[in-house]
């Protein structure tokens, strides 16, 4: 498998999630490679959540309801009223086998053959197969670099038609670090309820949004309550990928349909997850601000190293990801990815894995300590300049 994808001519066959495993391949195959590719907090789980899971280890563990402990689906349902103002009981949640399986039991209950779902561009391209699987059509909705890549609600507008079902909104976004507006949400709560549509708020990066931005859930919002479905998950939040424990917040009966498809498909999530993400949501969170001190530096350490190369970006207003426009070097995307990881030792993701027209961008996480990000951007650094010297010659 490795030596038929171990040409840049079999690698762009591929597309979205396979183009990027495809590249995860070929990084293994680079010694001392540095992988700047996955979203996945290479930060430990903090103690305290490790501790409520070997103290769980020590007594019974009897299988959950299929929708969750309830003691966790209380918890994530008051955290959200605590955290983003999100009025909704224990009934209101589901625990889910991390947010990826949130998102295919939301597209699953609520689209059908015909169905249209609005998607910003570019886009976490799981969504796809969510999508793909039920028959329903994806339709792009274009964002901006000038706009820090918030959705336009000009540009929604022009997309509804009767088919519309749903509106997906990802904030923080991955691939782009963009982040929705207070007015901007107001303005598609007020399409949803106009035009009848459901807004699917995927929100697991929620707890990492970056000053002055602020977060908001589009549940919160009056009358959103009930034409709102949130996706959240303690992968990004507490550095628990591997726990596989995320959620849902919608409507009671939203919850019910979703939750009969799990039984018959995952059953609930292990019991021992949901204890040691029932210690997280008990928690007081500073944790997490610890975390977004230690992403904070990251951040400013990968800022520097992209301009002194010369790639653009623009300032991430939340999340773990850099969206730099590599134009200058004057290569296409993979092409740049694969000399990066070939040349510089970097595994970094090309734009168009997040959609077909970003062909200039290139996705970097900032999920390494900082002495690697900053091994990483002084390997990167000499090639880049090289490919626009080089492209800078040609014209
Ligand atoms: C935007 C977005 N939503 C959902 C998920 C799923 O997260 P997990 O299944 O790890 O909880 C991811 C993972 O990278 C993501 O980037």
């Amino acid at each position: 498998m490795n030596e038929v994808l171990n040409t840049l001519a079999a690698i762009q066959q591929l597309e979205g999630a396979k183009l990027r495993y495809a590249l995860m391949d070929l990084a293994k195959e680079v010694p001392d490679a540095i992988a700047l590719g996955r979203g996945d907090p290479d930060l430990d789980t903090p103690a305290f959540i490790v501790q409520a899971a070997r103290e769980a280890l020590t007594g019974p563990l009897p299988v959950a309801p299929v929708a969750g402990l309830p003691e966790l689906r209380e918890a994530v349902a008051a955290n959200a009223l605590r955290d983003h103002g999100l009025e909704q009981g224990s009934e209101n949640a589901l625990i889910t086998t991390g947010g990826q399986e949130g998102l295919f039991l939301v597209m699953s209950t609520l689209l059908e053959p015909g169905d249209e779902i609005l998607v910003p561009d570019p886009r976490y391209t799981s969504y796809d197969q969510a999508i793909q699987h039920t028959g329903a059509t994806s339709v792009s909705v274009p964002t901006y670099a000038e706009d820090g890549f918030d959705l336009r609600p000009e540009e929604v507008e022009k997309r509804l038609t009767p088919n519309t079902k749903a509106l997906l909104l990802v904030t923080p976004s991955n691939p782009t670090g963009g982040v929705i507006t207070q007015a901007t949400a107001e303005r598609l709560a007020e399409l949803a309820s106009k035009h009848n549509f459901v807004i699917i708020s995927d929100e697991i990066y929620g707890k990492f949004v970056w000053e002055p931005h602020t977060h908001v859930s589009v549940a919160s919002l009056p009358g959103m309550r009930e034409r709102t479905v949130t996706l959240s998950g303690f992968s990004k939040a507490y550095a628990m990928t591997g726990w596989r424990v995320g959620y849902i917040l919608a409507p009671e009966n939203a919850v019910r349909a979703m939750a009969a498809i799990k039984t018959h498909t995952t059953g609930p999530v292990a019991t021992l997850s949901q204890r040691a993400a029932l210690a997280a949501a008990h928690g007081d969170d500073a944790c997490v601000r610890e975390f977004r001190h230690i992403y904070a530096e990251r951040r400013a350490l990968v800022a520097q190293g992209l301009s002194h190369m010369g790639l653009g970006y623009s300032d991430p207003r939340g999340g773990f990801f850099f969206w730099a426009d590599a134009s200058s070097t004057g290569l296409r995307a993979l092409e740049l990815s694969y000399l990066l990881l070939k040349e510089a030792r970097v595994l970094v993701f090309p734009g168009t894995a997040f959609g077909e027209s970003w062909s200039d961008y290139l996705r970097i996480t900032t999920l390494q300590p900082t002495e690697v990000l900053q091994e990483a951007v002084s390997r990167m650094t000499p090639v880049v300049e090289r490919y626009a010297r080089e492209a800078a010659a040609r014209h």
